[in-house]
């Protein structure tokens, strides 16, 4: 499953990256209006960051088909490289997935709360779904469930199409995925942070370095 970053600050992404084995970075509007800078002095200087082979989803505004397309067009040529347009998984969304998919467009079909919504996507050309796992769960459903059951379907189907799960609150909700061998995840990098801290390893590394220390002298390493 490729871990993906779901930020658009781009101090905070370099701090992920120098850490964590990540392959790309997502936005949505929301992350991007909290930089407090322009939608594409964010997008450019990621993409900078990043390098271009490197996977980089941001979403258009318009809710209408040919605003969607037009927007579509002036970000892919805007924000360059491996990018991907995220188009909401409404009906103005589908009919602008079917054409953006005849144009070559990479298609990431977003605010998918359904199964239904992941398949009909996935018939109109997306190269991702993006579900949202929490936000299902806040609702009553069960969100790991749901997604599985795209995979399942996407399987079934023989469809190309990959799921990119979203909308991530623990680790719990990303190891269930990982389990099911989905595809990716796009994750905040609060949550990325929590997914390596555990007490128990600190106090192991800990004891390790005290037992040598104690022998061969302060501050020794095997160098
Ligand atoms: C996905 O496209 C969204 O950007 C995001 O993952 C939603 O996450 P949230 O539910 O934590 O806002």
């Amino acid at each position: 499953m490729k871990l993906i970053i779901d930020h658009a600050d781009l101090n905070i992404i370099k701090g992920i990256y120098e850490y964590f084995p990540v392959s790309g970075v997502t936005t949505n509007p929301t992350i991007i209006t909290r930089t407090g800078k322009e939608p594409y002095e964010v997008l450019t200087s990621i993409r900078e960051f990043i390098g271009p082979e490197a996977q980089l989803h941001a979403q258009v505004i318009s809710t209408d088909a040919e605003g969607m397309i037009k927007e579509a067009a002036v970000m892919r040529e805007k924000v360059g490289g491996n990018f991907f347009v995220k188009i909401p998984t409404t009906k103005e969304g589908l009919k602008a997935m079917k054409n953006l998919a005849k144009d070559g467009f990479q298609i990431t079909a977003t605010a998918v709360y359904s199964a239904i919504q992941a398949y009909l996507a996935a018939e109109a050309g997306a190269a991702y779904v993006a579900p949202y796992l929490n936000r299902i769960e806040n609702l009553g459903y069960n969100g790991v469930q749901t997604i599985c059951d795209i995979q399942d379907i996407f399987e079934n189907n023989k469809m190309d199409t990959k799921i990119l799960a979203a909308s991530f609150k623990n680790t719990q909700q990303l190891l269930e995925l990982a389990k099911y061998g989905i595809a990716a995840a796009t994750v905040a990098p609060d949550v990325i942070e929590n997914l390596i801290k555990n007490d128990s390893v600190d106090c192991a590394v800990n004891a390790f370095v005290v037992d040598f220390n104690r022998t061969y002298g302060d501050g020794k390493t095997m160098m």
